[in-house]
This record gives C-alpha cells, structure tokens and sequence, in this order.
C-alpha cells in the first residue's frame, strides 16, 4: 500500500539517525511497540515531556511510563527491588509496566511521574524500539499516541491520523502484536495490578503474590481514574443479540459474516481477540455506527483485559 502519510517513516539506518535526532532536540515522535504505539519523548527533557502533555491534552496528575532498554539504565532513576528482578527475569523485555520509588538523584522531569514519589517503568519488546532505546542517552517518556481518553493506535497509520501534522516523524514498525497496554503492577508495597493486561494475576502468581487493585484504592493509578479507552459511541456489554442499526462485535465461530458484524476472533483465541479490539474500534467508528453490541467475553487470560477495555470505554 503506497504511504500517503508523509510523517510516517519506513525503518531503515537513516531514518532511525532522523529519529535519534528529533528526539535529541526535544521532539517527540511517534514509535512502536508489542503493544501498542506511543508517543515518545526525551523523559529527562521539560520541553519534550512538556509537548507530549499538550499533544495528548492529557491532564497534568496523570503520569507517563518512562522506557528503558534494561534494567541497568533504568537502575539510575528508580529503586529496583527484589520483586522487580523476579519479575524482569520472566517477563521483560514484555508488556508489563513496574511502578517503583523514584531515586532522589534522578534526572527524570517531575512532570513526567506528575510530582509523585514513584515512577512507571517499561522494558518494551519491539525489534526497532530496543534499537533506537539502545542508542539514545536517555529514557523515552511514553503514553500511548492518542489523544487523550481515546482509542489507543496499533499501526502507524493510527498514530498519524490521531495527531495529523502535529507530529512529523513517526517510525513505521508494522501492526502492534499484543494490540492491547501493558499490565501495570505497583511493586513499591504489597504486588497489586493497577491495569489488567495480557500477562495476567495467574502467570503472575507463578512467581509472586500479587492482587488486583480494587475499585476504591484505584486512585493508585491516575489514568485509570477515568472513561477511558472510548471510540466516543455508547457500547452495550453481554449481549446476545445485535440491535437494529448498532455494530456488533462477535468472538468464536457461531456468528454469520455480515456488514456489521466485526468478529474479533473466528477461533475464540482470546490473545486475537486482544489484538484486535482496538482496529475493530477504529473500523466501527469510520463506518459512522453510532451504536456497539458486543457479545460476553470469556473473563480468563486475555478475555480479562479485553473485558476491562471494553468496560471502561462502555463508560
Ligand atoms: O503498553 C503500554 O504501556 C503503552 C506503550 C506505549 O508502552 N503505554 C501506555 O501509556 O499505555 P499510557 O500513558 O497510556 O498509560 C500509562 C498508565 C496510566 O494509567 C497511568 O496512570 C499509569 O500508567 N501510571 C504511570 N505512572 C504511574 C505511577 N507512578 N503510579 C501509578 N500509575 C502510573
Ligand atoms: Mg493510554
């Protein structure tokens, strides 16, 4: 497919050194990752950090997670603890965020972890980012490149379309894997997930007790405060039946192919489904549905953070 997106660059050396550079200067760029793209930016920089809090319109309490290419880089800012390595061990570089205690010395810009005493760090498992979080000397601070409370981008299309000519670089790095954020687990107490994500309580329990937040304590995680994650059209969960003019989001094989029927997964995979939810999102949205029927979701595995998603941009 011709790229008619002039801000959407293909991987090669010479792109990737353009990269390297708008980022040096304080840029923010678009990138990829397993999960889904993000916006990135110097984390050490005010003037970088600052642009990806404008570009987002994100409010200023909700932190962004800082990227490292390992763990030794990303020892210079937070305090890395005993539950971190075991963690790190099994999962990184994967789709899991750390929430740790901020070292004193770190050169970390406040805004990025919104003043508070701890900060989100992610080791991202996407060939062209762990390139490009090699060669740079700093973290890259990191939401997810939509504007806020929106539809988070899986191709670079997405991203370019989110924020137009606002931004003018953004790395093509194919179809986000995972297509769905990572699992954020605060590790400064007792192990609790803040966000659900594909890797899940029970792949973490093989390893530590952790717990899911509960709604009241949700605080913990600002971002996760509010509707959230929303193609902006009112959803309808559980249902059986599609209503009349509404899309319909099906999973498994015992619904018929039709103009408003978006499968997320023929097979009932529940990790294809994940990487789908997102795109379907986008595709109902372009079409002009002004209504979404979405059938149950198996609430185990991946199920768990589709049904999270779809919860929250149900609100
Ligand atoms: O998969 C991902 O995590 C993607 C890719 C680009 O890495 N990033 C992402 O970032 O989803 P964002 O900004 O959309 O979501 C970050 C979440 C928010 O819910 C935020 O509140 C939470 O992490 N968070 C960040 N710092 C935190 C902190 N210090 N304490 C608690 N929650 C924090
Ligand atoms: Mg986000």
């Amino acid at each position: 497919m011709k790229n008619i997106y002039s801000n959407i660059f293909t991987y090669n050396q010479k792109n990737l050194n353009k990269c390297i550079l708008a980022l040096e200067r304080g840029n923010v760029v678009g990138v990829p990752t397993e999960t889904v793209y993000g916006l990135a930016g110097n984390a050490y920089s005010k003037k970088a950090v600052s642009k990806i809090y404008r570009l987002k319109k994100r409010p200023k309490f909700n932190p962004l997670i800082v990227h490292y290419s390992d763990y030794k880089k990303a020892g210079r800012d937070v305090v890395l603890n005993e539950k971190f390595f075991k963690l790190y061990k099994k999962f990184c570089p994967g789709p899991v965020t750390f929430i740790l205690k901020k070292k004193k010395n770190s050169k970390i810009y406040k805004l990025v972890n919104g003043n508070l005493k701890t900060v989100a760090v992610r080791f991202p498992n996407h060939k062209i980012t762990k390139i490009l979080l090699k060669k740079i000397q700093f973290p890259l601070a990191m939401p997810s490149a939509n504007v806020s409370g929106g539809i988070s981008p899986i191709c670079a299309k997405d991203v370019a379309e989110e924020f137009k000519k606002k931004i003018k670089f953004i790395i093509d790095g194919k179809r986000s894997k995972i297509g769905i954020e990572s699992t954020v687990i605060d590790l400064t107490k007792k192990p609790k997930i803040l966000r659900k994500g594909i890797i899940d309580a029970n792949k973490i329990r093989k390893i530590l007790r952790v717990e899911y937040i509960k709604k009241s304590r949700i605080i913990n995680s600002p971002g996760l405060l509010r509707k959230h994650y929303s193609p902006g059209i009112p959803i309808k969960l559980n249902q059986k039946v599609c209503k009349i003019g509404a899309a319909f989001i099906t999973f498994g094989n015992k619904y018929k192919d039709s103009k408003n029927y978006f499968n997320l997964s023929k097979n009932g995979d529940l990790k294809e489904a994940a990487s789908n939810l997102y795109k379907i999102f986008r595709k109902i949205k372009k079409k002009g549905f002004k209504q979404i029927c979405v059938v149950k979701i198996p609430n185990k595995e991946a199920g768990i953070a589709i049904n999270d998603r779809l919860l929250r941009a149900s609100k």
